[in-house]
């Protein structure tokens, strides 16, 4: 049995959870942005799970909650700690030391640094690279009074690094999830931008047909580069309150991330009160609507009338507090 620390977008932990224990994993802790559990699972196993950000093999643990640091992490590997790491580890592989204090990157004592990188060269035969290596073992103290020291598995199934203003592979990820997509639906990001929901639903879902559309004539240009060419999927250029190509009743899910309107209240209320219209008319009965935006209050006004909402959670998306919502069309 091995033990993982794996992270996720913060506030999604709830239903990465829930996704995971459709495997065999046992979780022993949820925390904000972060599961941990234990599992026959292999590293690379885990590191083809699409909606985790990093995940790592525990190779030791330790109680912070005295305000110890990485140094104390860093001083108290032990011979069977680096026994363990042997197990994962090819001879000859190249490493470096990483170290996560409160979920920021810090560097720590050369000292303390230097003596685990020669203990971790002697026992498990590995050499040390600093600047481009095979492999990275990771110190990570959490605010919550607790750390480890462990292997770091990247997310091997996400590639496709994001554009600017893009969402997050993993948060586009677990929106669909939460949208509960089957075979037989068809989906539709009416704010796709960039794609990068329908990317999701390309790679990681069957479906029955997807529109992504996009009203800047750039983005809907690039959006036919980027998605997938097949009968299923549909790239439309038209207004998100108006979607004139999309007939009555003939959507099931709307999985997106409109425009949060930041800096202009008076035309998201707008946006929002138009577009909840419009897709009450597209949705089928008992249609789903996931749906991304910092102006909750606006966006819960908007959907009152024609929606239930099912479930709502807080979530940070590059570093802005924003609400995820599950609405059901009434
Ligand atoms: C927050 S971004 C979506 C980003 C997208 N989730 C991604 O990952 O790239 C909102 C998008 O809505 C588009 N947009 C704004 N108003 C629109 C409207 N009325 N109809 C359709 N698209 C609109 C913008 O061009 C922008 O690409």
């Amino acid at each position: 049995m091995n033990k993982y620390y794996s992270t996720i977008p913060a506030g999604f932990q709830q239903i990465a959870k829930k996704e995971l224990e459709k495997l065999d994993v046992q979780i022993q802790h949820v925390y904000e942005g972060l599961l941990i559990y234990t599992t026959q699972l292999t590293p690379i196993e885990i590191g083809n799970i699409s909606y985790f950000v990093n995940s790592f093999l525990v190779i030791a643990e330790f109680d912070t909650y005295k305000g110890q640091s990485n140094e104390h992490i860093l001083k108290n590997i032990d011979n069977i700690a680096l026994k363990h790491l042997q197990k994962y580890v090819k001879p000859g592989q190249s490493f470096r030391v990483r170290n996560s204090y409160k979920n920021q990157t810090v560097s720590v004592n050369e000292v303390f640094l230097k003596s685990l990188e020669n203990n971790v060269v002697k026992h498990c035969s590995l050499k040390v690279n600093r600047s481009l290596s095979d492999l990275e073992l990771w110190s990570y103290v959490r605010s919550e009074g607790f750390g480890m020291f462990g292997l770091l598995i990247p997310n091997a199934v996400q590639h496709i690094k994001p554009y600017k203003g893009e969402l997050k592979p993993q948060i586009a990820y677990l929106m669909c999830n939460l949208a509960e997509l089957q075979s037989s639906n068809v989906v539709m990001d009416p704010f796709a931008g960039h794609g990068a929901i329908a990317k999701q639903i390309i790679n990681f879902w069957e479906y029955k047909g997807l529109i992504a559309n996009d009203k800047d004539d750039n983005l809907y240009l690039r959006l036919g580069e980027n998605l997938t060419h097949t009968f299923k999927n549909k790239i439309i250029n038209e207004d998100a309150t108006n979607l004139k190509s999309v007939l009555t009743s003939s959507v099931n899910k709307i999985v997106t991330d409109p425009p949060w309107g930041l800096f202009k209240e008076a035309e998201v209320t707008t946006l929002y009160n138009d577009m909840a219209k419009e897709f009450y008319r597209v949705l089928a009965n008992d249609g789903v609507v996931v749906i991304l935006t910092a102006k909750e209050k606006e966006l819960k006004e908007a959907f009152k009338e024609n929606f239930k909402l099912e479930t709502e959670f807080n979530v940070l998306v590059s570093g802005k507090k924003a609400g995820l919502f599950k609405f059901i069309k009434d």
